[in-house]
């Protein structure tokens, strides 16, 4: 198969012209985006799966429960907007499903690898990459017969040309090292893991390729250290911790996952010639706001807005949305008075304010690599 696919970009190197470079100025123009990932860019998957996220999540942007978990948008929804393009709906969603320009095949609990357990014992999402991979390639081709058979479908599914003009982001990976106990490893078997790991991430984003993707767009991982949920489920000593409270064990891990992951977007860049990689720094920037908040404007780090109980105000037996009974008193665990200066909403993921400040930071490309502006990402680097 690689032997194959090798063979078959060969023979079009030959006969298509050399994609735009880096220099040349003009914008994309991107009609779609079709976004792969967990819950950093979950719009309504795991939602529409299982139970829907209940109150309050939601409640600074869309005033109710929204699929996302978050109490408003995620970057990716800021992303959609800053291009011209509606949110992102979930594949997986039927419900007003528009999928004009693109789909999300993300869903919160998602992994690289597949678990090999039921949503209802470990938590992990069935939908891990693989299984996102195949949805898209179904998606594609089936949405193509509808559109060019009945009517109604034109005002709801791509155009066929908008699949390889579209902007296809990836934000996934970090499940995969909570999933495992990596940091009681020894770092052979994590580098054998991580390995593992990067492989399947790596056939994933060919699979795009080979079904005409040409723009791609690669979050890292974030430094899941700093997160109330991590730190609670094992304490670490003092010694382990860095001065802006992370786990540093923790995020040692998350910054291997992403040293191999840059080098392999490097690979992809010579194995895949026709496509352009943009790799997003998003630990680095992540980072800055649990290590810099205070000047940022935020009031909290680590602790989460909605939550209770615990060092950092969050407990898994008591998150964000479910009902406790306290003294034999029920209550639903609600929000903070000002999620805006809360970096955690739940503990877990980030409050709309850290995600618009993580945008802010990504969109013109100073994270990037190559540091193009998000508006350009469909040219390769000179
Ligand atoms: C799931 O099972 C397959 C087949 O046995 C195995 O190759 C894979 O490593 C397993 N995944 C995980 C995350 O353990
Ligand atoms: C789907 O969304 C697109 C873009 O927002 C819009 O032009 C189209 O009319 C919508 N389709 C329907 C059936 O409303
Ligand atoms: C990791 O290993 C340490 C030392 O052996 C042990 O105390 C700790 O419980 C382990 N952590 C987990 C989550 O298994
Ligand atoms: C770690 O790697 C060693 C050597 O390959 C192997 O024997 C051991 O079973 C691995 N441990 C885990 C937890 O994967
Ligand atoms: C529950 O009851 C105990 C004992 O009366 C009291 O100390 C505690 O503050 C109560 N907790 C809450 C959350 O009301
Ligand atoms: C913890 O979360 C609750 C909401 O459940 C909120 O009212 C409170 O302000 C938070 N506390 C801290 C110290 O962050």
């Amino acid at each position: 198969m690689a032997f194959v696919t090798a063979f078959y970009f060969g023979i079009l190197l030959l006969t298509v012209s050399n994609p735009t470079s880096a220099s040349s100025s003009k914008e994309c123009d991107f009609p779609a985006i079709f976004n792969f990932g967990d819950s950093i860019s979950d719009t309504g998957g795991l939602s529409a799966m299982y139970t829907p996220v209940p109150w309050p999540y939601g409640i600074s942007y869309f005033r109710m429960p929204a699929g996302r978990y978050s109490d408003g948008r995620l970057p990716i929804d800021l992303m959609a907007n800053s291009l011209g393009l509606p949110f992102l709906h979930a594949y997986i969603d039927s419900i007003r499903a528009n999928f004009s320009h693109g789909a999300n095949f993300a869903t919160s609990a998602s992994t690289i690898r597949a678990q090999n357990t039921t949503f209802f014992q470990e938590g992990w999402s069935p939908f891990s990459l693989d299984v996102q991979i195949w949805q898209y390639n179904q998606f594609k081709s089936r949405s193509q017969l509808a559109y060019n058979q009945e009517g109604v479908f034109e005002k709801l599914l791509p155009k066929e040309e908008y699949f390889s003009r579209a902007l296809y982001t990836f934000d996934i990976g970090s499940n995969d090292l909570t999933a495992a106990n990596y940091i009681n490893m020894s770092r052979v078997n994590v580098s054998y893991a991580l390995t593992d790991m990067l492989n399947q991430y790596t056939a994933a984003i060919k699979d795009v390729y080979e079904n005409g993707g040409r723009s791609f767009w690669i979050h890292n991982i974030g430094p899941l250290g700093c997160h109330a949920y991590i730190l609670d489920a094992i304490p670490l000593p003092d010694d382990q911790l860095d001065q802006a409270g992370c786990a540093i064990p923790w995020n040692n891990v998350m910054m291997d996952f992403n040293r191999i992951l840059k080098a392999i977007v490097v690979q992809l860049r010579k194995d895949l010639p026709l496509a352009s990689f943009t790799y997003v720094d998003m630990y680095t920037v992540k980072y800055t706001l649990f290590s810099q908040y205070k000047k940022l404007g935020f009031e909290h780090n680590i602790r989460a807005c909605c939550g209770r109980g615990g060092k950092y105000n969050y407990s898994r037996l008591s998150r964000c949305g479910t009902t406790t009974v306290v003294n034999g008193t029920e209550s639903i665990v609600g929000p903070c008075k000002d999620p805006s200066a809360y970096v955690l909403w739940d503990g877990i993921h980030h409050t709309q304010a850290a995600n618009e400040w993580v945008f802010k930071q990504i969109v013109d490309g100073k994270y990037s690599d190559p540091p193009i502006p998000l508006r350009m990402a469909c040219h390769k680097q000179a």
